[in-house]
């Protein structure tokens, strides 16, 4: 099974990144599987270490997607590294395998810490629907226009009648940056 989480991992100049990404447990390890080219990749790979933050609030997924990435971090306890303040629950992870690949590399990775911060408050559809909604973003260019407006369509149902104010924000910061994509790709056309 794969679970959508927020990865934090160190830049060269110690400053945090934050990425969302699917990772997976395997035989107690986690695989964490970026596409080239990634930051999270180089980070991963100059340093062995990464926190997974799982959280509930999916404008993290948004905000990484649309440039609001002003998400507080605090130090991690046992790895260099820093994790999300308000994520319910993390891991600290240090890298034991690599594969490497032309395209989506793996890094197998020992958890050498866990900790539970907050109580999960059971599923709510609006953040299904606003995690999709990221997923379709980060794959704007690979996407047909028709197959994301019908997606969008199916997946408002759910925002319309679940949403709380958070999931309603990060829900705008997607559309926007649907809106922006297609006003560049519209420019760029008329250049043509
Ligand atoms: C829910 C979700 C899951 C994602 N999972 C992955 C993943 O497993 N691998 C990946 O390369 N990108 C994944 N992405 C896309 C990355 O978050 C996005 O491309 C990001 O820019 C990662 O690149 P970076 O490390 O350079 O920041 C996911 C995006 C979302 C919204």
């Amino acid at each position: 099974m794969i679970r959508e989480a927020i990865l934090t991992t160190l830049n060269a100049d110690n400053s945090v990144h934050i990425a969302p990404m699917g990772v997976r447990e395997i035989d107690n390890q986690i695989l964490i599987a970026p596409f080239k080219p990634s930051t999270t990749l180089d980070n991963i790979k100059c340093n062995g270490q990464a926190v997974v933050n799982l959280t509930d609030d999916v404008r993290i997924f948004a905000g990484c997607l649309t440039g609001h990435y002003d998400w507080p971090t605090v130090p991690a306890s046992v790895i260099t590294g820093q994790r999300l303040e308000n994520t319910l629950s993390h891991l600290e992870l240090e890298v034991r395998k690599f594969d490497d690949d032309k395209h989506r590399p793996k890094f197998f990775c020992e958890i050498r810490h866990q900790k539970i911060h907050r109580p999960f408050m059971g599923f709510n559809r609006a953040q299904a629907a606003v995690l999709e909604l990221a997923i379709l973003v980060s794959r704007l260019p690979m996407l047909p226009q028709e197959k994301i407006d019908t997606e969008i369509k199916y997946l408002e149902i759910a925002l319309e009648k679940t949403a709380g104010k958070d999931e309603i924000e990060a829900w705008g910061w997607l559309m926007d940056r649907i809106s922006e994509y297609r006003l560049q790709q519209a420019a760029s056309e008329n250049m043509v």
